[in-house]
């Protein structure tokens, strides 16, 4: 797959990244299967959090403890966690992220963490908190990078106020079927079309201007977490004959192609897999770096309902 230098970063990161949000389920030759295709694919990129899973830092766990990696191995890998959800709410505040970091090494089996994200804005964020956070992360070596997700660029700017470290990503929901992100541009200038309304404040071009990544999280799901639009004919015909068809044009599934919608935006945004089938893992792997046409971009953008005027 194709690798993309995130700033700061000594490995090359792999622009597909294997999400372990749904790993509960499996048992530990499993995960090894999941995580070993991800690996023969070029895949070296595993986002964690500490809430993924029925109690907390239990995915990350399961993960650990079925791979019992060496130190040589663990070093191949760019492994990035969250802080920040507990039940009911959101915590930002130091202690919460210093402790939340501590259970999440413990339960990677690691002593570093490559990039921290705070996992959703905190309406009670205190800036200042964030920052002595990260000073201490970043000091004792428990953490290298970081990041934030699912915020706004006016977040982002009031965090960059205190923090001295820079943002590396932004994690945020995008997908096909799921393009404010994107689709707000193209109707700016059209304000009788809800597409013109920018809930995201112009996100996809501050994080180019300010050389954040974007990583695009349930890159597969609808507009909830209520099923997969690919192979969905019934709610999205155009979109999967316009799939199915680029797909067969590359020798690639579907699948592929949803990814490499993603992918072949000049953002170099990552893909963030929650698929637990090895074959899926392959078959979006294969999308990580298809030149399609502008043609095909657009069509599968019309297709999935956007509009450009
Ligand atoms: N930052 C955030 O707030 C946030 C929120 C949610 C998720 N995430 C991250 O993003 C990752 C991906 O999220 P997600 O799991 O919602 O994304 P997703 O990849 O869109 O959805 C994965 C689910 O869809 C199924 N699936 C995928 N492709 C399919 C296909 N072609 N046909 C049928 N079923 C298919 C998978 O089933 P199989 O397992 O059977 O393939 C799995 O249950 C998570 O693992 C997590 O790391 C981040």
């Amino acid at each position: 797959v194709k690798k993309l230098n995130l700033p700061g970063l000594t490995l090359p990161a792999s622009n597909i990244v294997l999400g372990l949000m749904r790993i509960s389920s499996l048992g530990p030759g499993e995960i090894r299967e999941l995580v070993g295709a991800a690996f023969d694919e070029g895949i070296n990129f595993f986002d964690h959090a500490g809430v993924y899973g029925v109690s907390m830092h239990e995915c990350e766990s399961l993960f650990a403890a079925a791979l019992g990696w060496s130190s040589a191995e663990r070093e191949k890998a760019i492994i990035q966690t969250k802080a920040g959800i507990i039940p009911g709410g959101y915590d930002s505040s130091r202690t919460h992220i210093l402790d939340s970091v501590d259970a999440s090494l413990a339960a990677l089996q690691t002593d570093y963490i490559d990039i921290l994200l705070i996992h959703r804005p905190d309406v009670l964020v205190e800036p200042d908190e964030v920052a002595a956070a990260f000073d201490t992360l970043q000091a004792s070596g428990k953490v290298r990078h970081f990041g934030v997700s699912n915020h706004t660029p006016v977040q982002i700017e009031l965090l960059k106020r205190s923090l001295q470290q820079s943002l590396l990503v932004n994690q945020v929901r995008l997908s096909l079927v799921h393009a404010p992100l994107i689709s707000t541009g193209t109707a700016a200038s059209e304000k009788w079309t809800s597409q013109s309304i920018d809930r995201e404040e112009e996100l996809l071009d501050y994080s180019r201007l300010n050389g954040m990544t974007l990583q695009a999280w349930s890159p597969f799901q609808k507009k909830a977490f209520d099923g997969v639009f690919v192979g969905d004919r019934e709610e999205y015909p155009e979109l999967n004959i316009a799939l199915d068809e680029i797909a067969d044009k590359y020798g690639v599934t579907p699948t592929g192609i949803a990814v490499a919608w993603i992918t072949r935006h000049p953002a170099n945004i990552q893909v963030v897999l929650g698929t637990t089938s090895p074959e899926r893992v392959r078959h979006s792997a294969a999308g990580s770096d298809i030149p399609l046409t502008r043609d095909e971009w657009y069509r599968l953008y019309h297709a999935a309902g956007y509009f450009a005027p």
